[in-house]
């Protein structure tokens, strides 16, 4: 027990049911549960009451306690460990296991967030910045727009209804910070309408799901299975997140069948599609699917990113908005003044309408490409036993393990070693679904670096096992 745990009391939680309202009393207990991690009154590693305490205290039954923590669990609030007390983790977002964003410690970074950033191409951005400068108009020097310069948002609805089939008028094509930031911006907007129960995966990208809980809305699940995300599983959301074209962390595509499903379930439900369209650009089996929006450009949100296309350090997405809700996305990005710079904006425009995006993407499919089979040939001959899965696309893939709690063990002992790496547990709501497995980025290292940190890991498995056997 750390030092500086106090055991909190059900009195100290100054919780307050009112029966006369409207609002279920799990409902009441969630929301001041929260309120009071989000304003600091709980602080991280603070340990709550066992629900049979917290349950007599309050005068409501065990299973209410237990809706209650199992929601704030799978929003990131608090910790559930079998056998000891829930504890509060820090502001809803557990810092203490997030990814270093600097990968400080890490010798081998296999994180699967990362793109080769090494292969920035420099020269051709340094051209647009220096181009884009020289021809700035006086005006473009003074507040932008902050929906994005009109230019940028020209070339980027041409690019997504280009490249990607989306349906994009420049008008509803909003710039943003990136996928992180427009999904801040959208749970806010749609919290603030009473909208307030988003689903998300699971598993799906735990930092996101902290961002929308900070955003206002309560974090609700939709399972998955090998055809992507089952929309029978959602439980009364008013949105959903989704990465269709290739799922994270798991890596398998949204199928067609599916694809139906779920544009079905937002028209009846009237609910909205949130599409993160993360690493989408990079698929090597010449069998690209096209964004979920196109059909469906008034239930869907399109979200995309260079965070993994460029480099995550220039902070440059967008999105493309049903009419309906431009008014509101566009106060809330004006209010928060919180926009992409304006000279950014701009060379990022010049580099897209000059081809050399385009150049840039075509020559990281092909060194992705590359290194995916590198890794995938390297752990079939190393790890015969260990199924890789995840579709031939984006920047990571998934070596199966045979429990959540040895794919995380062996995680937490090649983090010792200097091996960044994640685990689906990692991504998972509080009791980890589906098949477990380590997510392996290969995006950011050169095959002979690849094949040392694989090597690394493969020892670190093989170890694992041995002692585990039998
Ligand atoms: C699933 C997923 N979506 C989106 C993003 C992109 O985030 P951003 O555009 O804020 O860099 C990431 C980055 O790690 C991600 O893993």
């Amino acid at each position: 027990v750390l030092e500086s745990q106090r055991k909190i009391q059900a009195r100290d939680l100054l919780l307050q049911l009112d029966r006369s309202r409207r609002a279920p009393v799990s409902r009441q207990l969630e929301e001041q549960m929260r309120g009071a991690i989000r304003s600091g009154a709980l602080v991280a590693d603070e340990q709550l009451p066992s629900t049979r305490v917290l349950a007599e205290d309050l005068g409501v039954s065990r299973g209410v306690i237990l809706r209650v923590y199992g929601q704030l669990a799978a929003e990131g609030y608090i910790c559930l460990r079998q056998g000891a007390a829930p504890t509060v983790r820090a502001g809803g977002l557990d810092t203490r296991t997030l990814p270093p964003r600097n990968g400080g410690g890490i010798v081998y970074d296999l994180r699967p967030h990362l793109p080769d950033v090494a292969s920035f191409p420099r020269q051709p951005w340094l051209r647009a910045v220096r181009e884009s400068l020289a021809h700035a108009r006086v005006a473009d020097l003074g507040y932008s727009d902050p929906a994005g310069l009109w230019d940028l948002r020209v070339a980027v609805a041409n690019y997504l209804s280009r490249t990607r089939g989306v349906t994009a008028h420049p008008a509803q094509t909003l710039i943003t910070a990136g996928s992180t930031h427009s999904l801040s911006l959208l749970s806010r907007v749609l919290a603030r309408r009473g909208d307030r129960r988003m689903a998300f995966e699971n598993p799906s990208h735990r930092i996101l799901r902290a961002v929308a809980s900070m955003g206002g809305q309560t974090v609700v699940r939709a399972a998955i299975d090998e055809s992507g995300v089952r929309p029978d599983t959602i439980d009364q959301a008013e949105s959903l997140v989704v990465s269709p074209a290739h799922q994270f962390p798991t890596g398998v595509v949204l199928a067609p069948q599916r694809r139906t499903a779920l544009v079905d379930w937002a028209q009846q439900a009237e609910a909205l599609i949130l599409e993160d369209d993360y690493s989408a650009e990079f698929r090597y089996d010449g069998v690209p699917t096209g964004a979920l929006q196109s059909l469906a450009p008034d239930h869907v949100v399109y979200l995309g990113s260079t965070g993994k296309t460029f480099a995550p350090a220039l902070r440059l997405g967008w999105m493309v908005l049903p009419e309906a809700l431009m008014d509101e996305v566009s106060r809330e990005l004006a209010c928060n003044m919180l926009h992409v710079s304006g000279l950014d904006q701009l060379a990022f425009a010049r580099f897209l309408q000059c081809g050399d995006f385009d150049r840039h993407l075509r020559r990281m499919r092909q060194v992705y490409g590359a290194r995916r089979s590198f890794i995938t040939g390297l752990l079939a001959e190393l790890l015969p036993g260990h199924e890789v899965r995840g579709i031939a696309g984006g920047l990571h893939i998934v070596l199966g393990m045979p429990s959540h709690s040895t794919a995380a063990s062996v995680r937490l002992e090649a983090q010792a070693l200097g091996i960044g790496i994640d685990s689906i547990d990692q991504h998972s709501f509080a009791d980890s679904a589906g098949p477990a497995g380590l997510v392996i980025g290969y995006g950011a290292l050169p095959e002979p670096t690849l094949e040392q940190a694989l090597g690394k890991l493969v020892e670190v498995i093989r170890r694992y096992e041995e002692m585990h056997q039998g």
